[in-house]
C-alpha cells in the first residue's frame, strides 16, 4: 500500500504519519516530543528517542532502504532461524522475515503518549524453501516513554514446529569504549570469534575490546548497558526469550560492511533478545510464542 493511502487508512492527526523512502515506506511517530520510526518491509523499527533523550535505537548512515535488503541497524526481526542454518548450509543468515514484506493491521493512540502499531505477515504456502512451514507472526510495537515489542508466532502447521527467533536491537552509545553491559554474568555463551567455543561469563561488566559475537543463553530478565559518556543506563528487559545476543563487529568487519562502514560502528551495540542455539523453539501444532522486549532509558546520576 502506498504511503499516502496508509496514511489515509491508520494515520493519526498528531502522533502517526506515513512517508515514502525510495520505494518503501515508513511509519512516522511524534508525539509530545518522542519520536519514532518503522519501515513496513521487515517491520523493522529505525528509531525511538524518548523526550529530552538522545536516539536510544542506532540505524547506520550508510543503511539501504530497499526492497528485500534488511536494514542495518534499528530492530530487525530474525526468524524463524538465527545466523546461518544449521541444518541448512545454502540458506541465507538470520531468516527471511527482516527483509520481507508485512502487513499493518492496526494504529492507536490507546494510552496518552503512546503509539502502537500491529504488523503481521503470513505463510499459508511456504515462503522459503529452507524452512517450509504455514505460519502466521504478530509483531506489536509501542513506542512511548518506553518503547515495548512483541512479536508472537502461531504455528498453523499439523505438527509441531521448531524455529530460532531474535529482536536483532541495535542500541545507539556515545563510544563502545565507554559502555559496559551487566546482567549475564555467570551464563554460558557461544563465543562465535573463537571457534564456537562455549565460555561462562564472570562477574564483571562486560566491556567489549575486539570484534563480538556472542549467543549467551539461558540469560535472566534483564540486562543492561551502561554508557558512561551519555551518563545514561538503557534497559532492556525480555520475556518469553531465553537467549541474549552480544554483538559488534569491531573495526575491520565494520569497514567490509558497506551499509555500515568504518567510523559508525563505534556508536553501537547489539544486545539481542531471543532463543537461539540450545534455545530454539518448539511449538505445538496451533500453539502461539511469544518473544517481548521493553527498552527504558535512565540517566545515571
Ligand atoms: C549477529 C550475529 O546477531 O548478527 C552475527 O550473531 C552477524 O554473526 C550479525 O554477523 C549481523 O548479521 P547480518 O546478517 O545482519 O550482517
Amino acid at each position: 500500500m502506498s504511503a499516502e493511502k496508509l496514511a489515509a487508512e491508520f494515520g493519526i492527526r498528531g502522533a502517526l504519519d506515513f512517508v515514502p523512502v525510495g520505494d518503501l515506506v515508513k511509519a512516522v511517530v511524534s508525539l509530545d516530543g518522542m519520536q519514532g520510526e518503522l519501515f513496513l518491509q521487515g517491520a523493522t523499527v529505525t528509531h525511538w528517542q524518548p523526550k529530552g533523550e538522545r536516539p536510544v535505537i542506532f540505524t547506520s548512515p550508510n543503511a539501504i532502504f530497499a526492497p528485500g535488503t534488511a536494514v542495518r541497524g534499528g530492530i530487525p526481526i530474525i526468524f524463524p532461524w538465527f545466523g546461518p542454518n544449521r541444518r541448512e548450509p545454502k540458506a541465507p543468515q538470520h531468516g527471511f522475515v527482516r527483509a520481507a514484506p508485512w502487513q499493518l493491521e492496526r494504529a492507536e493512540t490507546s494510552r496518552p503518549g503512546e503509539v502502537t502499531l500491529a504488523l503481521s505477515i503470513e505463510a499459508k504456502e511456504p515462503m522459503s524453501p529452507f524452512w517450509p512451514e504455514p505460519f502466521r507472526a504478530v509483531y506489536t510495537v509501542t513506542f512511548g516513554p518506553t518503547l515495548s515489542v512483541t512479536l508472537a508466532v502461531q504455528n498453523r502447521a499439523g505438527h509441531e514446529i521448531m524455529f530460532e527467533e531474535a529482536l536483532h536491537t541495535y542500541f545507539a552509545v556515545s563510544d563502545i569504549a565507554k559502555v559496559s553491559v551487566t546482567g549475564l554474568a555467570g551464563t554460558t555463551y557461544i563465543d562465535k570469534v573463537d571457534g564456537a567455543q562455549r565460555k561462562t561469563q564472570d562477574t564483571a561488566p562486560i566491556k567489549l575490546t575486539g570484534e563480538a559475537d556472542r549467543v549467551y543463553l539461558g540469560t535472566p530478565r534483564q540486562a543492561v548497558i551502561e554508557d558512561s559518556e551519555w551518563r545514561r543506563r538503557i534497559v532492556i528487559e525480555k520475556d518469553g526469550a531465553a537467549s541474549t545476543i552480544v554483538w559488534n563487529p569491531w573495526t575491520e568487519k565494520a569497514a567490509a560492511m558497506k551499509d555500515l562502514g568504518a567510523d559508525a560502528w563505534t556508536g553501537m551495540i547489539c544486545v539481542e533478545t531471543g532463543n537461539a542455539a540450545d534455545n530454539e523453539v518448539r511449538l505445538a501444532a496451533g500453539g502461539e510464542h511469544r518473544l517481548s522486549t521493553r527498552v527504558a532509558v535512565d540517566a545515571i546520576k
